[in-house]
Protein backbone atom coordinates (compact mmCIF):
# COMPACT_ATOMS: atom_id res chain seq x y z
CA UNK A 1 0.00 0.00 0.00
CA UNK A 2 2.71 2.58 1.23
CA UNK A 3 4.60 2.29 -2.48
CA UNK A 4 1.48 2.14 -3.95
CA UNK A 5 0.71 5.89 -2.23
CA UNK A 6 4.46 6.96 -2.95
CA UNK A 7 4.22 5.98 -6.88
CA UNK A 8 1.00 7.30 -7.15
CA UNK A 9 2.54 10.86 -5.41
CA UNK A 10 5.37 10.80 -7.60
CA UNK A 11 3.52 10.03 -10.67
CA UNK A 12 1.19 13.12 -10.25
CA UNK A 13 4.35 15.32 -9.50
CA UNK A 14 5.84 14.37 -12.58
CA UNK A 15 2.26 14.66 -14.38
CA UNK A 16 2.50 18.36 -13.48
CA UNK A 17 5.72 19.12 -14.27
CA UNK A 18 5.39 17.73 -17.99
CA UNK A 19 1.96 19.19 -18.30
CA UNK A 20 3.19 22.96 -17.46
CA UNK A 21 6.14 22.38 -19.68
CA UNK A 22 3.82 21.45 -22.87
CA UNK A 23 1.30 24.05 -22.10
CA UNK A 24 4.02 26.46 -23.01
CA UNK A 25 4.31 26.05 -26.33
CA UNK A 26 0.95 26.25 -28.78
CA UNK A 27 1.26 23.36 -30.48
CA UNK A 28 1.28 20.84 -27.51
CA UNK A 29 -1.12 22.69 -25.02
CA UNK A 30 -3.87 20.74 -25.06
CA UNK A 31 -1.84 17.63 -24.55
CA UNK A 32 -0.30 19.65 -21.54
CA UNK A 33 -3.56 19.88 -20.27
CA UNK A 34 -4.84 16.51 -20.56
CA UNK A 35 -1.47 15.49 -18.76
CA UNK A 36 -2.19 17.89 -15.79
CA UNK A 37 -5.73 16.18 -15.58
CA UNK A 38 -4.46 13.05 -15.10
CA UNK A 39 -1.27 14.01 -12.78
CA UNK A 40 -4.24 15.47 -10.58
CA UNK A 41 -6.33 12.18 -10.86
CA UNK A 42 -3.68 10.59 -9.55
CA UNK A 43 -2.95 13.26 -6.73
CA UNK A 44 -6.48 12.81 -5.54
CA UNK A 45 -6.43 9.21 -5.63
CA UNK A 46 -3.28 9.17 -3.62
CA UNK A 47 -4.23 11.62 -0.71
CA UNK A 48 -7.24 9.92 -0.05
CA UNK A 49 -5.41 6.01 0.06
CA UNK A 50 -2.72 7.98 2.48
CA UNK A 51 -5.85 8.86 4.71
CA UNK A 52 -7.04 5.86 4.56
CA UNK A 53 -3.76 4.18 5.56
CA UNK A 54 -2.87 6.67 8.34
CA UNK A 55 -6.51 5.90 9.56
CA UNK A 56 -7.50 9.80 9.50
CA UNK A 57 -10.15 9.01 7.11
CA UNK A 58 -13.13 6.14 7.65
CA UNK A 59 -14.20 4.19 4.36
CA UNK A 60 -17.11 6.12 4.43
CA UNK A 61 -15.77 9.72 4.67
CA UNK A 62 -13.21 8.70 1.81
CA UNK A 63 -16.55 8.11 -0.10
CA UNK A 64 -18.07 11.39 0.67
CA UNK A 65 -15.50 12.98 -0.46
CA UNK A 66 -15.79 11.20 -3.92
CA UNK A 67 -19.39 12.23 -3.89
CA UNK A 68 -18.30 16.31 -3.43
CA UNK A 69 -15.63 15.75 -5.64
CA UNK A 70 -18.60 14.13 -8.21
CA UNK A 71 -20.91 17.32 -6.99
CA UNK A 72 -18.03 18.96 -8.28
CA UNK A 73 -17.56 17.81 -11.86
CA UNK A 74 -21.14 18.33 -12.35
CA UNK A 75 -21.10 21.80 -11.96
CA UNK A 76 -17.45 22.14 -13.50
CA UNK A 77 -18.22 20.09 -16.91
CA UNK A 78 -21.09 22.09 -18.07
CA UNK A 79 -19.76 25.38 -16.99
CA UNK A 80 -16.66 24.71 -18.57
CA UNK A 81 -17.79 23.47 -22.04
CA UNK A 82 -20.59 26.46 -22.04
CA UNK A 83 -18.40 29.06 -21.18
CA UNK A 84 -17.79 31.59 -24.12
CA UNK A 85 -14.05 32.16 -25.27
CA UNK A 86 -14.63 35.70 -24.30
CA UNK A 87 -15.39 35.18 -20.70
CA UNK A 88 -12.38 32.72 -20.41
CA UNK A 89 -10.18 35.42 -17.48
CA UNK A 90 -13.55 35.76 -15.43
CA UNK A 91 -13.73 31.73 -15.27
CA UNK A 92 -9.61 31.72 -14.58
CA UNK A 93 -10.25 34.50 -12.01
CA UNK A 94 -13.15 31.92 -10.26
CA UNK A 95 -10.57 29.31 -10.57
CA UNK A 96 -7.96 30.95 -8.58
CA UNK A 97 -10.26 32.27 -5.84
CA UNK A 98 -11.26 28.47 -5.51
CA UNK A 99 -7.31 27.39 -5.29
CA UNK A 100 -6.98 30.40 -2.47
CA UNK A 101 -10.13 29.22 -0.18
CA UNK A 102 -9.41 26.19 -0.18
CA UNK A 103 -6.22 26.85 0.83
CA UNK A 104 -7.51 28.90 3.71
CA UNK A 105 -9.77 26.01 4.35
CA UNK A 106 -6.51 23.36 4.71
CA UNK A 107 -4.84 25.92 6.61
CA UNK A 108 -8.22 26.22 9.28
CA UNK A 109 -9.06 22.76 9.59
CA UNK A 110 -5.17 22.30 10.53
CA UNK A 111 -5.34 24.81 13.02
CA UNK A 112 -8.34 23.46 14.45
CA UNK A 113 -7.39 19.83 14.28
CA UNK A 114 -3.80 20.87 16.55
CA UNK A 115 -6.07 22.83 19.26
CA UNK A 116 -3.32 24.93 19.85
CA UNK A 117 -0.23 22.85 20.17
CA UNK A 118 1.07 23.48 17.03
CA UNK A 119 5.41 24.30 16.18
CA UNK A 120 5.74 28.10 15.83
CA UNK A 121 6.86 26.40 12.07
CA UNK A 122 3.35 25.00 11.40
CA UNK A 123 1.64 27.74 12.66
CA UNK A 124 3.25 30.33 10.93
CA UNK A 125 3.21 28.78 7.44
CA UNK A 126 -0.77 27.90 8.11
CA UNK A 127 -1.67 31.62 8.78
CA UNK A 128 0.25 32.38 5.25
CA UNK A 129 -1.90 30.24 3.86
CA UNK A 130 -4.71 31.44 5.36
CA UNK A 131 -3.47 34.59 4.42
CA UNK A 132 -2.95 34.60 0.75
CA UNK A 133 -5.82 32.28 0.19
CA UNK A 134 -8.08 34.86 1.77
CA UNK A 135 -6.70 37.30 -0.24
CA UNK A 136 -6.64 35.51 -3.61
CA UNK A 137 -9.96 34.73 -2.59
CA UNK A 138 -12.21 38.03 -1.82
CA UNK A 139 -9.10 39.48 -4.74
CA UNK A 140 -10.57 37.05 -7.21
CA UNK A 141 -13.88 37.50 -6.74
CA UNK A 142 -13.43 41.42 -7.31
CA UNK A 143 -11.60 40.61 -10.44
CA UNK A 144 -14.92 38.50 -11.76
CA UNK A 145 -16.88 41.19 -11.08
CA UNK A 146 -14.92 43.76 -13.19
CA UNK A 147 -14.43 41.08 -15.99
CA UNK A 148 -18.21 40.54 -16.11
CA UNK A 149 -18.76 43.66 -15.17
CA UNK A 150 -20.86 43.31 -12.16
CA UNK A 151 -19.16 46.13 -10.74
CA UNK A 152 -17.45 49.19 -12.26
CA UNK A 153 -14.24 48.06 -14.25
CA UNK A 154 -12.37 51.02 -13.95
CA UNK A 155 -10.02 51.56 -11.40
CA UNK A 156 -11.73 52.67 -7.71
CA UNK A 157 -9.20 55.38 -5.78
CA UNK A 158 -9.94 56.64 -3.09
CA UNK A 159 -7.84 58.86 -0.32
CA UNK A 160 -5.63 57.47 1.63
CA UNK A 161 -6.13 54.39 0.12
CA UNK A 162 -2.17 53.50 0.15
CA UNK A 163 -2.14 53.95 3.92
CA UNK A 164 -5.17 52.19 5.10
CA UNK A 165 -3.35 48.79 2.73
CA UNK A 166 -0.59 49.61 4.47
CA UNK A 167 -1.89 49.58 8.12
CA UNK A 168 -4.26 46.49 7.28
CA UNK A 169 -0.68 44.72 6.12
CA UNK A 170 0.98 45.78 9.03
CA UNK A 171 -1.63 44.15 10.76
CA UNK A 172 -1.39 40.48 9.85
CA UNK A 173 2.83 40.96 9.51
CA UNK A 174 2.04 41.42 13.74
CA UNK A 175 -0.50 38.41 13.21
CA UNK A 176 1.74 36.06 11.88
CA UNK A 177 4.73 36.74 13.90
CA UNK A 178 2.73 36.93 17.13
CA UNK A 179 1.04 33.03 16.08
CA UNK A 180 3.98 31.87 15.38
CA UNK A 181 4.85 32.79 18.87
CA UNK A 182 1.69 31.87 20.73
CA UNK A 183 -0.10 29.42 18.61
CA UNK A 184 -2.42 28.32 21.66
CA UNK A 185 -3.77 32.21 21.08
CA UNK A 186 -6.21 30.84 17.65
CA UNK A 187 -8.62 33.81 18.19
CA UNK A 188 -5.33 35.82 16.10
CA UNK A 189 -6.07 33.57 13.10
CA UNK A 190 -9.39 33.77 12.89
CA UNK A 191 -9.49 37.76 13.21
CA UNK A 192 -6.52 38.11 10.25
CA UNK A 193 -9.03 35.73 8.19
CA UNK A 194 -11.63 39.24 8.34
CA UNK A 195 -8.25 41.70 7.62
CA UNK A 196 -6.98 38.86 5.09
CA UNK A 197 -10.81 39.01 3.18
CA UNK A 198 -10.65 43.08 3.22
CA UNK A 199 -7.19 43.27 1.96
CA UNK A 200 -8.35 40.92 -1.00
CA UNK A 201 -10.66 43.66 -1.99
CA UNK A 202 -8.80 46.45 -1.46
CA UNK A 203 -5.89 45.09 -3.31
CA UNK A 204 -8.01 44.63 -6.55
CA UNK A 205 -10.37 47.88 -6.51
CA UNK A 206 -7.80 50.04 -7.25
CA UNK A 207 -6.86 48.18 -10.38
CA UNK A 208 -8.59 48.97 -13.74
CA UNK A 209 -8.56 49.45 -17.35
CA UNK A 210 -5.98 47.37 -19.32
CA UNK A 211 -4.11 45.91 -16.07
CA UNK A 212 -6.67 43.37 -15.17
CA UNK A 213 -5.17 40.40 -16.95
CA UNK A 214 -1.94 41.49 -14.71
CA UNK A 215 -4.24 41.06 -12.03
CA UNK A 216 -5.73 37.53 -12.78
CA UNK A 217 -2.66 36.26 -13.34
CA UNK A 218 -0.70 37.86 -10.36
CA UNK A 219 -3.98 36.49 -8.11
CA UNK A 220 -3.28 32.64 -10.03
CA UNK A 221 0.38 33.02 -8.56
CA UNK A 222 -0.70 33.61 -5.12
CA UNK A 223 -3.37 31.03 -5.49
CA UNK A 224 -0.16 28.58 -5.98
CA UNK A 225 1.51 30.46 -3.27
CA UNK A 226 -1.49 29.89 -1.01
CA UNK A 227 -1.16 25.89 -1.78
CA UNK A 228 2.84 26.13 -1.24
CA UNK A 229 2.52 26.93 2.46
CA UNK A 230 -0.21 24.97 2.97
CA UNK A 231 1.35 22.47 1.56
CA UNK A 232 4.33 23.64 4.46
CA UNK A 233 1.62 23.40 7.27
CA UNK A 234 0.78 20.09 6.51
CA UNK A 235 3.51 18.35 5.30
CA UNK A 236 2.65 17.42 1.77
CA UNK A 237 5.25 17.40 -0.93
CA UNK A 238 2.89 17.24 -3.42
CA UNK A 239 1.08 20.25 -2.16
CA UNK A 240 4.35 22.22 -1.55
CA UNK A 241 5.32 21.02 -5.41
CA UNK A 242 2.40 22.00 -7.31
CA UNK A 243 2.18 25.28 -5.01
CA UNK A 244 5.18 26.49 -6.05
CA UNK A 245 4.70 25.33 -10.01
CA UNK A 246 1.45 27.27 -9.55
CA UNK A 247 3.31 29.94 -7.94
CA UNK A 248 6.06 30.58 -10.32
CA UNK A 249 4.32 29.97 -13.80
CA UNK A 250 2.03 32.62 -12.43
CA UNK A 251 4.71 35.52 -11.68
CA UNK A 252 6.47 34.46 -14.93
CA UNK A 253 3.47 35.02 -16.78
CA UNK A 254 2.94 38.40 -14.98
CA UNK A 255 6.31 39.94 -15.88
CA UNK A 256 5.74 39.07 -19.41
CA UNK A 257 2.76 40.62 -19.24
CA UNK A 258 4.11 43.30 -17.63
CA UNK A 259 6.76 43.86 -20.00
CA UNK A 260 3.95 43.58 -22.90
CA UNK A 261 2.41 46.97 -21.24
CA UNK A 262 6.12 48.62 -20.84
CA UNK A 263 4.71 48.46 -17.22
CA UNK A 264 6.13 47.88 -13.88
CA UNK A 265 4.01 45.59 -11.31
CA UNK A 266 4.57 48.81 -8.92
CA UNK A 267 2.74 50.40 -11.27
CA UNK A 268 0.10 48.00 -12.30
CA UNK A 269 -0.77 47.50 -8.66
CA UNK A 270 -0.25 50.86 -7.06
CA UNK A 271 -0.94 53.86 -9.85
CA UNK A 272 -4.83 53.19 -10.00
CA UNK A 273 -4.59 53.36 -13.99
CA UNK A 274 -7.93 53.07 -15.84
CA UNK A 275 -9.33 55.87 -12.76
CA UNK A 276 -11.59 58.58 -13.37
CA UNK A 277 -8.70 60.80 -12.84
CA UNK A 278 -6.35 58.89 -15.19
CA UNK A 279 -5.23 60.61 -18.62
CA UNK A 280 -7.90 59.81 -21.17
CA UNK A 281 -6.20 60.75 -24.65
CA UNK A 282 -8.45 63.49 -25.08
CA UNK A 283 -11.67 63.91 -26.87
CA UNK A 284 -12.35 63.37 -30.93
CA UNK A 285 -9.40 64.62 -32.49
CA UNK A 286 -11.50 64.93 -36.23
CA UNK A 287 -13.07 63.84 -38.71
CA UNK A 288 -12.69 60.03 -39.59
CA UNK A 289 -13.46 58.91 -43.04
CA UNK A 290 -15.00 55.51 -43.93
CA UNK A 291 -15.21 52.86 -46.73
CA UNK A 292 -17.49 50.29 -47.48
CA UNK A 293 -16.72 46.45 -47.97
CA UNK A 294 -17.26 46.66 -51.60
CA UNK A 295 -14.55 49.35 -52.08
CA UNK A 296 -12.12 47.83 -49.40
CA UNK A 297 -12.38 44.80 -52.15
CA UNK A 298 -10.40 47.23 -54.83
CA UNK A 299 -7.84 47.66 -52.22
CA UNK A 300 -7.07 44.41 -51.01
CA UNK A 301 -7.15 43.17 -54.90
CA UNK A 302 -4.05 45.07 -56.04
CA UNK A 303 -2.19 44.62 -52.26
CA UNK A 304 0.96 43.13 -52.45
CA UNK A 305 1.45 42.90 -48.96
CA UNK A 306 -1.97 42.28 -46.49
CA UNK A 307 -1.39 42.20 -42.56
CA UNK A 308 -4.01 41.46 -40.36
CA UNK A 309 -4.39 42.29 -36.65
CA UNK A 310 -6.66 40.78 -34.58
CA UNK A 311 -8.20 41.92 -31.32
CA UNK A 312 -10.75 41.31 -28.97
CA UNK A 313 -13.69 42.36 -31.22
CA UNK A 314 -12.47 39.60 -34.02
CA UNK A 315 -13.20 36.90 -30.70
CA UNK A 316 -16.45 38.41 -30.39
CA UNK A 317 -17.66 38.71 -34.06
CA UNK A 318 -16.32 35.44 -34.57
CA UNK A 319 -14.76 36.19 -37.35
CA UNK A 320 -11.56 34.00 -37.57
CA UNK A 321 -13.20 31.79 -39.74
CA UNK A 322 -13.89 34.12 -42.47
CA UNK A 323 -10.68 35.99 -41.70
CA UNK A 324 -8.93 32.70 -42.69
CA UNK A 325 -10.79 32.23 -45.82
CA UNK A 326 -10.07 36.04 -46.77
CA UNK A 327 -6.10 35.62 -46.03
CA UNK A 328 -6.77 31.99 -48.00
CA UNK A 329 -7.98 34.19 -51.14
CA UNK A 330 -5.39 37.10 -50.73
CA UNK A 331 -2.35 34.47 -50.76
CA UNK A 332 -3.50 32.45 -54.07
CA UNK A 333 -3.95 35.93 -55.42
CA UNK A 334 -0.07 36.59 -54.78
CA UNK A 335 -0.18 38.43 -51.74
CA UNK A 336 1.81 38.10 -49.02
CA UNK A 337 -0.21 37.79 -45.66
CA UNK A 338 0.93 37.51 -42.41
CA UNK A 339 -1.11 38.08 -39.17
CA UNK A 340 0.51 40.14 -36.42
CA UNK A 341 0.11 39.07 -32.93
CA UNK A 342 -0.07 41.20 -30.19
CA UNK A 343 0.91 39.56 -26.42
CA UNK A 344 -1.81 40.81 -24.76
CA UNK A 345 -4.65 41.05 -27.89
CA UNK A 346 -7.98 40.25 -26.48
CA UNK A 347 -9.22 38.87 -22.77
CA UNK A 348 -6.24 36.25 -21.96
CA UNK A 349 -2.58 35.50 -23.13
CA UNK A 350 -2.67 33.77 -26.44
CA UNK A 351 -6.47 34.58 -27.39
CA UNK A 352 -5.71 35.33 -30.54
CA UNK A 353 -3.71 32.22 -31.37
CA UNK A 354 -6.12 30.19 -29.90
CA UNK A 355 -8.95 31.75 -32.09
CA UNK A 356 -6.36 31.46 -35.45
CA UNK A 357 -5.07 28.15 -34.29
CA UNK A 358 -9.65 26.73 -34.36
CA UNK A 359 -9.51 28.21 -37.73
CA UNK A 360 -6.90 26.49 -39.44
CA UNK A 361 -4.45 29.61 -39.78
CA UNK A 362 -1.06 28.45 -40.32
CA UNK A 363 1.42 29.04 -36.74
CA UNK A 364 3.68 30.33 -39.68
CA UNK A 365 1.58 33.40 -41.11
CA UNK A 366 1.47 34.71 -37.12
CA UNK A 367 4.33 37.18 -36.46
CA UNK A 368 5.06 38.58 -32.82
CA UNK A 369 4.71 42.27 -32.80
CA UNK A 370 8.40 42.98 -32.02
CA UNK A 371 9.29 41.11 -35.54
CA UNK A 372 6.51 42.68 -37.49
CA UNK A 373 6.82 46.38 -36.61
CA UNK A 374 10.27 47.01 -38.07
CA UNK A 375 8.45 45.98 -41.68
CA UNK A 376 5.29 47.82 -40.73
CA UNK A 377 6.15 50.90 -43.32
CA UNK A 378 6.84 48.89 -46.43
CA UNK A 379 2.85 47.24 -45.94
CA UNK A 380 0.45 48.06 -48.49
CA UNK A 381 -2.71 47.53 -45.95
CA UNK A 382 -2.82 46.21 -42.56
CA UNK A 383 -6.31 45.34 -41.63
CA UNK A 384 -7.03 45.88 -38.23
CA UNK A 385 -10.19 43.84 -36.91
CA UNK A 386 -11.85 44.40 -33.84
CA UNK A 387 -8.27 45.62 -32.39
CA UNK A 388 -8.08 49.16 -30.56
CA UNK A 389 -6.16 49.61 -27.70
CA UNK A 390 -2.90 47.64 -28.99
CA UNK A 391 -2.47 49.60 -32.21
CA UNK A 392 -3.20 52.75 -30.65
CA UNK A 393 -0.76 55.25 -31.24
CA UNK A 394 -0.89 57.40 -28.56
CA UNK A 395 0.93 55.01 -26.66
CA UNK A 396 4.20 55.63 -28.44
CA UNK A 397 3.27 59.32 -29.86
CA UNK A 398 1.77 60.73 -26.88
CA UNK A 399 3.43 60.91 -23.08
CA UNK A 400 0.44 62.20 -21.51
CA UNK A 401 -1.87 58.91 -22.92
CA UNK A 402 -3.03 56.74 -20.00
CA UNK A 403 -1.52 53.84 -22.04
CA UNK A 404 1.94 56.13 -22.86
CA UNK A 405 5.03 53.39 -23.12
CA UNK A 406 2.68 50.52 -23.86
CA UNK A 407 3.91 48.46 -26.68
CA UNK A 408 1.50 48.76 -29.41
CA UNK A 409 2.12 46.71 -33.51
CA UNK A 410 2.33 49.72 -35.48
CA UNK A 411 -0.36 49.56 -37.75
CA UNK A 412 -0.69 53.26 -38.98
CA UNK A 413 2.84 52.73 -40.31
CA UNK A 414 1.37 50.95 -43.25
CA UNK A 415 0.47 52.85 -46.37
CA UNK A 416 -3.02 52.11 -46.09
CA UNK A 417 -5.12 51.13 -42.81
CA UNK A 418 -8.76 49.29 -42.78
CA UNK A 419 -9.77 49.32 -38.93
CA UNK A 420 -13.08 47.10 -39.04
CA UNK A 421 -15.34 48.20 -35.80
CA UNK A 422 -18.94 48.61 -35.03
CA UNK A 423 -18.94 52.20 -34.17
CA UNK A 424 -16.30 54.91 -32.61
CA UNK A 425 -16.05 53.59 -28.92
CA UNK A 426 -13.10 53.26 -27.33
CA UNK A 427 -11.52 50.04 -26.28
CA UNK A 428 -10.49 47.77 -22.88
CA UNK A 429 -8.36 50.99 -21.89
CA UNK A 430 -11.41 53.30 -22.12
CA UNK A 431 -9.50 56.33 -24.38
CA UNK A 432 -9.54 57.79 -27.39
CA UNK A 433 -7.57 56.46 -30.55
CA UNK A 434 -6.14 58.89 -33.17
CA UNK A 435 -5.63 56.03 -35.28
CA UNK A 436 -8.93 56.43 -36.72
CA UNK A 437 -8.49 60.11 -37.24
CA UNK A 438 -5.51 59.39 -39.26
CA UNK A 439 -5.52 60.30 -43.25
CA UNK A 440 -4.46 56.86 -44.32
CA UNK A 441 -6.78 55.33 -42.24
CA UNK A 442 -10.16 54.28 -43.60
CA UNK A 443 -13.09 52.87 -40.71
CA UNK A 444 -15.30 49.93 -42.15
CA UNK A 445 -18.08 50.03 -39.57
CA UNK A 446 -19.95 46.92 -38.75
CA UNK A 447 -19.95 43.92 -37.30
CA UNK A 448 -16.38 42.45 -38.27
CA UNK A 449 -17.72 38.80 -39.34
CA UNK A 450 -20.15 40.50 -41.75
CA UNK A 451 -17.85 42.94 -42.91
CA UNK A 452 -15.04 40.18 -44.02
CA UNK A 453 -17.98 37.91 -45.22
CA UNK A 454 -19.33 41.02 -47.46
CA UNK A 455 -15.49 41.04 -48.78
CA UNK A 456 -15.16 37.65 -49.09
CA UNK A 457 -18.46 37.47 -51.18
CA UNK A 458 -16.70 40.35 -53.96
CA UNK A 459 -13.45 38.22 -54.53
CA UNK A 460 -16.25 35.79 -55.24
CA UNK A 461 -18.25 37.49 -57.28
CA UNK A 462 -14.93 39.49 -58.95
P1 LIG B 1 -9.78 46.45 -27.31
O1 LIG B 1 -8.90 47.60 -27.11
O2 LIG B 1 -10.50 45.90 -26.14
O3 LIG B 1 -10.85 46.87 -28.45
C1 LIG B 1 -11.71 45.92 -28.98
C2 LIG B 1 -12.54 46.62 -30.03
O4 LIG B 1 -13.31 45.61 -30.67
C3 LIG B 1 -13.51 47.63 -29.48
O5 LIG B 1 -13.06 48.94 -29.68
C4 LIG B 1 -14.83 47.32 -30.21
O6 LIG B 1 -15.26 48.47 -30.90
C5 LIG B 1 -14.44 46.24 -31.21
N1 LIG B 1 -15.48 45.22 -31.35
C6 LIG B 1 -16.21 44.63 -30.39
N2 LIG B 1 -17.08 43.78 -30.92
C7 LIG B 1 -16.91 43.83 -32.26
C8 LIG B 1 -17.50 43.18 -33.36
N3 LIG B 1 -18.50 42.28 -33.20
N4 LIG B 1 -17.07 43.47 -34.60
C9 LIG B 1 -16.08 44.37 -34.78
N5 LIG B 1 -15.48 45.03 -33.78
C10 LIG B 1 -15.88 44.74 -32.53
O7 LIG B 1 -9.03 45.22 -28.02
P2 LIG B 1 -7.48 44.89 -28.19
O8 LIG B 1 -6.81 45.82 -29.13
O9 LIG B 1 -7.45 43.44 -28.47
O10 LIG B 1 -6.82 45.18 -26.81
C11 LIG B 1 -7.01 44.34 -25.71
C12 LIG B 1 -7.21 45.18 -24.50
O11 LIG B 1 -7.68 44.34 -23.46
C13 LIG B 1 -5.91 45.81 -24.02
O12 LIG B 1 -6.17 47.04 -23.42
C14 LIG B 1 -5.43 44.77 -23.01
O13 LIG B 1 -4.51 45.30 -22.09
C15 LIG B 1 -6.75 44.37 -22.38
N6 LIG B 1 -6.80 43.02 -21.83
C16 LIG B 1 -6.02 42.07 -22.34
C17 LIG B 1 -6.06 40.79 -21.83
C18 LIG B 1 -5.14 39.78 -22.42
S1 LIG B 1 -4.15 38.95 -21.47
N7 LIG B 1 -5.12 39.60 -23.70
C19 LIG B 1 -6.96 40.49 -20.81
C20 LIG B 1 -7.81 41.51 -20.30
C21 LIG B 1 -7.70 42.78 -20.84
P3 LIG B 1 -16.82 48.68 -31.23
O14 LIG B 1 -17.56 48.56 -29.94
O15 LIG B 1 -16.90 50.03 -31.86
O16 LIG B 1 -17.20 47.60 -32.20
Amino acid sequence: MNHLITGLLVAAMVCFIMGLRAMSRTHSARRGNLISALGMTLAIIGAILELVRLEHLAMTQAWIILAAIGLGALIGIPAALRVKMTAMPEMVALFNGFGGIASLFIASGEVVASGGGMTGFTASTAFLAMLIGGITFTGSLIAFGKLAEWIPSRAICFPAQHVLNALLLLAVLVGVVSFAIWPEAQWIFWAAIAVAAVLGIMAVIPIGGADMPVVISLLNSYSGLAACAAGFAIGSPLLITIGALVGAAGIILTKVMCKAMNRSLGNVLFSGFGSATSSGGGGPQGEAQSLLPQDAYYVLEAAQSVVFIPGYGMAVAQAQHAVRELADTLAANGCDVRFAIHPVAGRMPGHMNVLLAEANVSYDLLVEMDDINPSMPTVDVAVVIGANDTVNPAAVEDPESAIAGMPIILAHQARQVFVLKRSMRSGFAGIENPLFFRDNTWMIFGDAKTTIEAINGEFKEG
